[in-house]
Formats: C-alpha cells, structure tokens, sequence
C-alpha cells in the first residue's frame, strides 16, 4: 500500500501521512521544505520517500509523476496550496498567478496523470483538498475561493463520469471550514473562529474517503453552514462574506 501527498511539510497533508503511515501505508511525499520532509521521513514508521519541489511550476508535477508512476500509488492526495488575503484590484497579480498554478494547475496535472494510470489499472482513489471556501463567492479572497470551486467542480465531474463507467477507481473532495495550520500565516489572515488541529480533519477525511464518499466536509457546524448557503441569494452572501472577512484583519466593511 502507498500514497502520493502533496504538500505533506505541514498542517492536513502533514498529518494524513502521519496517519496513513500508522496504517501501514509507504509514502510519497512532496513540499519545496526539504529539511520538514526529511524530519518527517524519519519520524514515520513505513518507507517514506520524499521530493522536494515547487509544484506551481508545471515541470515539477511532471517530474513527480515520472517519478513516481512505475511503483503506481493507490492513494494520491492533492492537498498542496495556499490563500490570498486582500482585495482583488489591490492584490498582486504575479502572486494570484501563483496560486492558480498551485491551487488549480498542479493538481489538474497531478488528477490527470494519474487518474488515466488508475483507469488502466483498474484500482486507486484521488483525494483532492477543496475548501467549504468552494461553495461561496470569496470577497476579500477572491482567488482563493475560486481556486477551490474549481477543485470541487473538477472533482465531482470526474466521480460523475467513473461512476457513469462503473469504475472501480474513486475520487472526492475534502472541504473544511478553518483549520490550525500555517494557512492564515501564508496568506496574512486571522480566522475568526478558532478551527479543529488538522489530527481530527485528517482521520475524519481518511474515514471518509475510504469509505467512499464523494464530498467530505468535517464538523457539524461548516455542514450546517453548507446547508444554509445552498439557500442564501449571491447579494446578501456576497455582503455577508466581505463583513465576515474583513473582520479577519480588523478592517471595516
Ligand atoms: N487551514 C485551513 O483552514 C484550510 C481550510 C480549507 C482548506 N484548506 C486547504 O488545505 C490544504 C492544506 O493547507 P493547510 O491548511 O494544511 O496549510 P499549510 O500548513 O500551509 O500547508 C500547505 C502545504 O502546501 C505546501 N506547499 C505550499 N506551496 C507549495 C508549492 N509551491 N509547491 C509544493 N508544495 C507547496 C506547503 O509546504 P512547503 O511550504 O514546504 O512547500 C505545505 O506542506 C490547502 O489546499 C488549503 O487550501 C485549508
């Protein structure tokens, strides 16, 4: 048994190789920190081999792939990415451009590549982070948000046409609400509720995923923010979300 994670130096991808190491399962694990994959890789007790890449540059999702697809995984974990907090017309553009790589290229490469050897081999399971940020329009952090209904429309897509084919290989979507990890360090925000540690968030995913569940989304209360947005029109999300964001930094809406 082996899984492919990315971004596996810290937070929810972090602990996912913790657990799925404790289960038996050989590691892949990618992150550009070489030194926090190595602690990690001595720390876990199965195989762990680890590559140490930028994954926003295209060539580094194909030489983890060439890497990696001899000994094919049959978990892949696309978990690797990062948010922007500030408004969209003052935001640098080169980092937006960043996280598109990051948030959306890198892991429609990585889904592709290996969903194509999964179907040839008839085995293996994609497990792509989304967000509950999927779910609404993002005011404040735009690019985010959209990154990730991008993720959840790839990936619901993908299940619709495996399912359609009677496939045996599997794909979901995790999408928490907040999580202590460095997210709000990288992306210069404070959450306004205090999250879970990503130890609960990644057994509940692992659980989840395992037994086969399409969207998976952590804790009653972002389920139940789930069910209301369904009902919410897009102005009176849209006012609610810049108030609830510009909160996170003590700005005023
Ligand atoms: N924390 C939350 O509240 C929350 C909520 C919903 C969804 N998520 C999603 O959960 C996923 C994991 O985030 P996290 O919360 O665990 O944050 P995190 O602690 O900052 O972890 C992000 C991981 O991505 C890696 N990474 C960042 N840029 C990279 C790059 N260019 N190339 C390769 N690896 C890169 C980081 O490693 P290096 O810095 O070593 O490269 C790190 O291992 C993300 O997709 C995030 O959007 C987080």
């Amino acid at each position: 048994m082996r899984a492919l994670i990315t971004g596996a130096s810290s937070g929810i991808g972090r602990e996912m190789a913790v657990q799925l190491s404790r289960m038996g399962y050989d590691l892949v694990l990618a992150a550009r920190s070489q030194d926090k994959l190595e602690e990690l890789q001595r720390q876990l007790p199965t195989q762990v081999s680890i590559h140490s890449l930028d994954l926003s540059l295209e060539s580094s999702c194909h030489a983890l792939y060439e890497a990696v697809k001899d000994d094919l995984p049959d978990i892949l974990i696309n978990n690797a990415g990062f948010g922007i907090f500030g408004e969209f017309v003052t935001g640098d553009l080169d980092e937006e451009l960043n996280l598109i790589d990051l948030n959306i290229r890198a892991l429609h490469i990585l889904t592709k590549l290996f969903l194509r050897d999964f179907v040839a081999a008839g085995r293996g399971t994609i497990l792509n982070i989304s967000s509950i940020a999927a779910f609404m329009p993002g005011p404040l952090m735009s690019s985010y948000y959209a990154s990730k209904a991008y993720v959840q429309r790839l990936t619901e897509a993908i299940y619709g046409e495996l399912s359609r084919h009677k496939s045996p290989v599997r794909i979901c979507a995790l999408c928490p609400g907040p999580v202590k990890t460095n997210f709000n360090q990288r992306a210069g925000a404070a959450f306004l509720v205090d999250g879970p540690e990503s130890g609960p968030v990644a057994a509940y995913a692992l659980k989840k995923m395992f037994a086969g569940k399409l969207v998976i989304i952590p804790g009653w209360p972002i389920r139940l923010l789930r069910f209301f947005i369904r009902f919410a029109g897009t102005k009176s999300l849209l006012r609610m979300m810049y108030w609830v964001q510009s909160l996170r930094r003590g700005q005023s809406a």
